[in-house]
């Protein structure tokens, strides 16, 4: 007899609704082992706005080593109202995109059986591939009241080290602030080749670049020259569109897209949009892909508004687990957990469904649901 199959998950509940939806996403998670054959072992850890007030805590070193042994890792949503924006989300999401050089993105924006959409079409089925490591994310910048600014900086990446400065003399003395955004061939080079994969895998030979060269020609326009000769290698047909005129399309006639490849900065605004454009951020799934650890984390963040009252939909975390369970290999549980979320909205009573849908089943109960179907198959 074979040994049965178990994954060891690190597990971060983090902020606001990221702990209700992980909840219910593990849950379900469970059911698809329960019925496939495999054991999943969770490794929890409290990173998030709880711990670092509590302990000044926000990350450590040793914590990333522990992730690094594990078969993945599921993460709910990081960011507080208590703490400044950007410590948490930079110390821990960016932190951990960056330290395991998740450098795809991966954002479907597929419309689900009996979700309205705020737009005229039939259903909606996009996939964003979003580079996850580079542009405006790599932290450098610096603010400045002087007449001569000058901000040195360092960055560290897998495949290189950055350090450098920027100087700026003003006359006369302004405060100002800098941001730079960084994108390297190899950078472009690895995620356009893993957007045209995900079009072949689709039997599509298409992929649209988002892009903005006619205003930021410099990082922009390398970008669209690498990209295309990239594609081309591939066989793949790569497009480009404003990423302004992109989002404008999306809304008037989101069809007549397939994958969309974006660099960081617009790949975070084109996936909220197509999440709103789909459906909803409560069924927004993500992944953030490497060669080494990957993780799992649905589009949306800590939605303090909502959390703690059961409106929190967890359909967007659970889709991100099956995103996970395909990733480890277990295709068959992460098609029987899609299937089942898709049949619980297809079926259920309108009361049965996530607040978000207009219904009134708290967040508990719709994971509840889905788990259920999950264990009874496709009815
Ligand atoms: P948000 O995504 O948390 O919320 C935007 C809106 O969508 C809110 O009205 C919220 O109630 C609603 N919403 C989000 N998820 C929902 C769900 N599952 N079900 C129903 N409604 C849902 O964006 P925000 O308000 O800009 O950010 C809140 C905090 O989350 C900030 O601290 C931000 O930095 C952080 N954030 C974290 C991540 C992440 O961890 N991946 C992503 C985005 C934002
Ligand atoms: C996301 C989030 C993050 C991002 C924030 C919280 C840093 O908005 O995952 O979309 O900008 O990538
Ligand atoms: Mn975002």
């Amino acid at each position: 007899m074979t040994a049965k199959r178990t994954y060891r998950i690190a597990r971060i509940g983090g902020d606001g609704i990221g702990p209700e939806v992980v909840a219910q996403a593990s849950r379900v998670a469970e059911a698809a082992g329960r019925v496939s054959g495999f054991d999943i072992v969770w490794t929890d850890y409290p990173f998030g706005a709880g711990h670092y007030l509590k302990t000044g805590e926000i990350l450590p070193e040793s914590a990333l080593d522990e992730f690094a042994s594990h078969d993945a890792l599921l993460l709910g949503a990081i960011g507080d109202p208590a703490v400044k924006p950007g410590v948490l989300e930079q110390g821990i999401l960016l932190k951990l995109r960056f330290h395991f050089d998740q450098y795809v993105n991966l954002r479907p924006a597929k419309s689900l059986p009996r979700v309205p959409l705020p737009v005229k079409a039939d259903s909606v089925d996009i996939v964003v591939v979003r580079e996850n490591t580079e542009d405006f994310y790599m932290n450098i910048g610096g603010t400045s009241g002087g007449k001569n600014f000058r901000i040195d900086f360092e960055a560290t990446r897998k495949a290189y080290d950055l350090k450098g400065s920027v100087s700026l003399a003003f006359e006369p003395a302004y405060r100002a602030a800098v941001q730079l955004g960084i994108a390297t061939e190899a950078g472009i080079r690895r995620i356009t080749e893993y957007a045209c994969s995900v079009a072949k895998a689709r039997n599509e030979d298409k992929v649209v670049l988002a892009s903005k060269s006619n205003a930021l020609s410099w990082i922009y326009g390398f970008w669209e020259e690498i990209s295309k000769d990239e594609a081309g290698r591939h066989g793949v047909e790569l497009t480009v569109a404003n990423v302004d005129a992109l989002c404008y399309h999306l809304v008037r006639d989101p069809g007549r897209f397939g994958v969309i490849l974006t660099p960081n900065m617009f790949g975070d605004i084109v996936s909220d949009l197509l999440a709103g454009i789909a459906g909803g951020l409560g069924t927004a799934a993500g992944a953030n892909i490497g060669d080494g650890l990957s993780m799992f984390e649905p589009v949306h963040g800590s939605a303090p508004d909502i959390a703690k009252t059961g409106k929190a939909n967890p359909v967007a975390a659970i889709l991100s687990a099956a995103l996970m369970l395909r990733h480890i290999g277990e295709a068959q549980a992460a098609e029987a957990v899609e299937d089942a979320v898709e049949s619980y909205l297809a079926e259920s009573e309108h009361a049965d469904l996530p607040w978000e849908f207009g219904g009134k089943a708290p967040t508990s109960e719709v994971g509840k649901a889905i788990a259920e179907r999950v264990k009874k198959g496709r009815s």
